[in-house]
């Protein structure tokens, strides 16, 4: 039965602050296999809750304030939204119609009902955008608007992290992040953010060339595909021979895998490892406690703004991110994908500040990749702002590596969507600069 009316007062959710502090459920660190410097930790006590009953998750310390998570749904919000509790598939069309048109809805029942939701959203979408010609407008226009819909489709989660329709996945970062509610609703695509972040921290990512697997915090940065730049990064140091007595920044670090690759390589180096985003400075130093890696400092910073007690350095190495951002994207401090593409004015910040962080002959690697030029989402690379540098750093050279088409798609809709992604190769590179 459909039924469309406005949720029930009674789950009404109080706004909260944000926790001082956290521990979510501690698992022994696994010892790795070949890094230096690892001081066994003591296991902590593991406090169970539904969503991590058949999983213990990996270690984390106290959260800090500053980490950045989704915002619940306001109650006025939550009131506006019609109830769907059930309804046949041509009654859920009609839903998906009317949050096309910007209705929000609250589903109460069935998580199939919002998951069928969004795929009549997906059929409405290219009825509606039938007219665009040009494939990438078309694409990105797509995925602007139905970003737009799942974020008017709520769910009510309960403080374990259960969903209240029946049959969607446990939420295990909701008794991470929000310690204190009682319940709380959250819009599809932070359900979905939250679910897959959790996977990929309770799994973990495996890289070959690591001796233990990373387990990124929710909103931080991973790729498992495409890895060739990070090769690319490997081969190019073994060339480069840096000493173990080098100070080397990883900026941009993410959840640390550079961080991990150079204390794997080069056991006495002196690493900082910086961000933009506190999940990942958080990220990166739970990771070092569950390895028991020392000599590592991680700082949050925007580029070198809060690095200046810390260099010169013999070597920077940055992977930025590889994408420009749409202007249409206004992401703000606390966005959770802030961060992952870049802002106009990146790179000239970037080369007119890099040179006073380098020592005088000290290195810096940009891990680039010609996707965004190859698809027409820029007409030259950003890193040509390097030119307006030139009197400080000097490009020795730019090493290339392909990445093979891959179809990185299991799910058949998403696979379409992309192809006009993926059909093409693109080429990762290594910008090698020196400080004159
Ligand atoms: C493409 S990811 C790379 C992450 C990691 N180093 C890796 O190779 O997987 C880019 C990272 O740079 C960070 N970032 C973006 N803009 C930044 C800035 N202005 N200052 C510091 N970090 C920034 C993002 O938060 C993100 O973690």
């Amino acid at each position: 039965m459909l039924c469309l009316k406005q949720p029930d007062k009674r789950h009404r959710v109080q706004p909260r602050a944000l926790p001082a502090s956290r521990s979510s459920g501690v698992q022994s660190p696994s010892k790795p296999r070949s890094l230096a410097k690892f001081k066994p930790r003591a296991p902590k006590a593991v406090r169970s809750s539904p969503a991590q009953k058949s999983k213990t998750p990996p270690f984390l310390p106290p959260l800090e304030p500053s980490i950045w998570k989704p915002v619940p749904v306001a109650q006025e919000e939550v009131d506006q939204a019609l109830l769907v509790d059930g309804g046949s598939p041509l009654e859920l069309r009609q839903i998906a119609e009317k949050v096309w048109a910007g209705q929000s809805a609250c589903f109460t029942r069935r998580w199939k009902d919002l998951l069928e939701v969004r795929k009549a959203l997906n059929v409405v979408a290219t009825e509606h955008l039938a007219s665009l010609q040009d494939a990438a407008e078309a694409h990105r226009e797509r995925r602007r608007l139905l970003r737009n819909c799942a974020r008017r489709l709520f769910a009510e989660v309960s403080s374990s992290g259960e969903l209240q329709p029946a049959g969607g996945p446990p939420l295990g970062y909701v008794p991470v992040l929000y310690e204190d509610a009682a319940k709380l609703y959250f819009r599809a695509n932070d359900i979905t953010a939250l679910n897959v972040a959790w996977q990929f921290f309770l799994n973990g990512l495996e890289y070959s060339f690591l001796p233990n697997k990373l387990h990124p915090f929710f909103g931080v940065y991973f790729t498992l595909s495409p890895v060739e730049h990070f090769q690319l990064l490997r081969d190019w140091l073994e060339k480069l021979k840096p000493a173990n007595s080098w100070h080397v920044l990883d900026l941009g670090t993410g959840c640390g895998v550079i961080t991990f690759i150079l204390r794997s390589m080069y056991s006495d180096m002196t690493v900082t490892a910086s961000d933009l985003c506190p999940n990942a400075v958080f990220s990166v130093r739970a990771e070092l406690q569950r390895w028991g890696v020392q000599g590592v400092k991680v700082v949050q910073s925007d580029l070198f703004a809060k690095l200046e007690e810390e260099g010169p350095f013999d070597l920077i190495i940055f992977n930025p991110p590889w994408v420009p951002r749409a202007p249409e994207v206004q992401p703000s401090a606390g966005d959770v994908v802030f961060g992952n593409d870049y802002p106009a004015d990146l790179f000239d910040r970037l080369f007119a500040e890099a040179p006073a962080a380098l020592r005088p002959g000290g290195h810096l690697a940009i891990l680039f990749s010609n996707y965004a030029e190859s698809r027409g989402l820029v007409s030259q690379s950003p890193l040509k702002a390097c030119e307006k540098a030139a009197d400080q750093l000097e490009l020795l050279e730019v090493h290339e590596r392909n990445v093979p088409v891959k179809d990185r798609s299991r799910h058949r809709q998403t696979r379409r969507d992309k192809a006009w992604a993926f059909k093409q190769d693109h080429r990762v590179e290594l910008w090698h600069f020196v400080r004159r």
